[in-house]
């Protein structure tokens, strides 16, 4: 499929700009789907690299059909609440179909939110929304689950705490979680736009640990003790989210507090796991670790 066009939304982002990277890489031709107004230095950034710009309004169908036609696949990497994820994926989606486009990766990547029942996690709850339509359109649909990204536990992610040398936890110390880094979910799914033949999900995981596993890697990447500190048990943090939510709403944002802690309880509690792996549907991708990762961004 090299040489195939596949268009791109989200390109200004964080994943989706490395995913139009890892898709010239494999020698595809990349249109971006840009909204107007968009940064000029990332606007810059992606004609450098060979991105063919393609500016639209969202709002406008017939813009957005038109910069999808003669796409083998239309890739979404957008990021937001439901006027992202449902509303703008929803145009997009209806473009790919109308313009005849035959597949479509929906901008999901993220535990597997389709082993849990609504109503555990606000974000995801909105992906399957969105499935629902997908679900119903004359395309073909490939989902790239990943986990959470592998960086986030260098930051975002309050699991490894650095200063205090501690692994926080909840429920069981020993269940395993999915940590991909960015790099490597967009290179796979730059592989996966460029391959006709992928199923509905594809699961991918750069490495999986559990907390107690987490605290011997940062103890040899850092040459310090790392102990586990359980936070408490996973009806506490259910009830911990239900109180933040109510005293800190944040609806309107897209990670407020209580939100990590929805994704936190729905990795600790094991259901989105991801099994089985599709890591080697593609060869030439090298899988990084949380060694990796730790090493490479050590906090101190
Ligand atoms: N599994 C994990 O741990 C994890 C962590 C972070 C993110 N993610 C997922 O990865 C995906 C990409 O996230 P990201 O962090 O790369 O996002 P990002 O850097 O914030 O980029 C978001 C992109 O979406 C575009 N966008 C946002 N709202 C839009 C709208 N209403 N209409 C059209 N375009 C819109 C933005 O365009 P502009 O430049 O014009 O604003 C930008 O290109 C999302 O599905 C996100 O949930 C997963």
């Amino acid at each position: 499929m090299t040489g195939s066009t596949i268009v791109v939304a989200g390109a200004t982002g964080n994943l989706g700009g490395r995913i139009a990277r890892a898709l010239l890489a494999r020698g595809a031709s990349v249109r971006a789907l840009i909204r107007p107004g968009a940064a000029r230095d990332k606007l810059d950034r992606l004609q450098r690299l060979g991105v063919t710009i393609s500016s639209v309004d969202f709002s406008s169908a017939s813009q957005v059909v038109l910069a999808c036609s003669g796409a083998a696949c239309v890739v979404s990497a957008l990021a937001g609440l439901r006027d992202a994820i449902v509303e703008a994926q929803t145009v997009l989606l209806d473009a790919a179909v109308k313009a005849g486009v035959p597949r479509f990766i929906p901008s999901d990547f993220s535990i597997d939110f389709t082993k849990f029942p609504p109503g555990e996690n606000r974000n995801l709850d909105l992906r399957r929304e969105f499935h629902k339509r997908l679900d119903k359109a004359s395309i073909r649909a490939t989902t790239v689950f990943n986990g959470a990204f592998a960086e986030m536990l260098t930051g975002q992610m309050p699991l490894i705490l650095f200063k205090r040398r501690r692994v926080l936890y909840w429920g069981d110390a020993d269940q395993r979680m999915d940590f991909t880094t960015i790099d490597d979910t967009a290179a796979f799914t730059a592989s996966a736009a460029l391959d006709p033949s992928t199923p509905r999900f594809l699961r991918i995981a750069g490495d999986q640990l559990s907390a107690r596993e987490l605290a011997v890697v940062a103890s040899e990447v850092t040459g310090e003790k790392f102990r586990l500190f359980r936070a408490g048990g996973l009806g506490m943090l259910g009830m911990l989210i239900k109180v933040a939510r109510a005293f800190a709403p944040g609806e309107k944002e897209l990670y407020p507090a209580w939100q990590g802690m929805q994704y936190m309880r729905n990795m600790f509690e094991g259901r989105a796991k991801l099994e089985p792996l599709d890591n080697g549907r593609y060869p030439g991708i090298h899988w990084t670790t949380a060694r990796d990762v730790l090493s490479a961004g050590r906090v101190g």
